[in-house]
């Protein structure tokens, strides 16, 4: 296992979208996250509001990869429709440097990602929705403090539910 540092989120600005078009077209990101978008279609999703909140996280300085949340209840477009929880949000992430994974630094991002989101006392709960072929993904976020809730489909097809609670009061810094 790699030791890690902190791990620093930085909101995504203009300036990282580029770099953000050149992460998605990785091979190790493509086979899990899809096909890429253009330049001017991710710029629109991330850069013109809305609930879901992107970030570049950074280790020493360096950017190490994305991870985005957003507000689970209202998602719109067939996702989530069951859900009655306003203080549920949802997370996706990856790491861009393909030399980097398989060493722990995945679920240390995700772990210090979630504690940030249950900073805010209207947190209940963070979902996460990897492949039920993701392996290496489902080990991590268990890893982080998930647990499957169970296979769910979802309009970009079938996904393994898992959710990490509020810890109690006495277990947040
Ligand atoms: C998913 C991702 C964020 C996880 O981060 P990471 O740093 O690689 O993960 P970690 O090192 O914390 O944990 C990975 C675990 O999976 C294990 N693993 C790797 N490949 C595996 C496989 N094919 N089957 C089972 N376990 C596997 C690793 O051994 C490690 O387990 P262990 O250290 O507990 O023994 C990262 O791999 C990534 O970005 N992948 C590409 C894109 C992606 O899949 N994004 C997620 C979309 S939901």
């Amino acid at each position: 296992m790699t030791r890690v540092g902190t791990i620093e989120f930085r909101a995504l600005t203009e300036a990282d979208v580029p770099m953000l078009h050149d992460w998605l077209l990785r091979p190790h990101v493509r086979q899990w996250w899809g096909p890429a978008e253009s330049v001017e279609e991710l710029r629109e999703d991330y850069l013109t509001g809305g609930s879901t909140h992107a970030f570049i996280a950074h280790l020493a300085g360096e950017p190490i990869g994305f991870i985005q949340s957003y507000v689970v209840l209202g998602s719109g477009d067939g996702w989530w429709e069951d859900e009655t929880d306003p203080g549920a949000r949802g997370i996706d992430q990856f790491l861009a440097h393909a030399g980097q994974l398989n060493r722990g630094l995945g679920r240390a991002m995700v772990r210090e990602f979630v504690e940030q989101l249950f900073a805010d006392p209207v947190v209940t709960v963070v979902q996460t929705d990897p492949s039920p072929h993701n392996a290496r993904a489902i080990r991590c976020y268990t890893a982080a403090g998930f647990a499957a809730v169970g296979e769910v489909v979802t309009p970009d097809g079938p996904a393994l539910l898992m959710r990490c609670h509020r810890p109690p009061a006495s277990a947040l810094r």
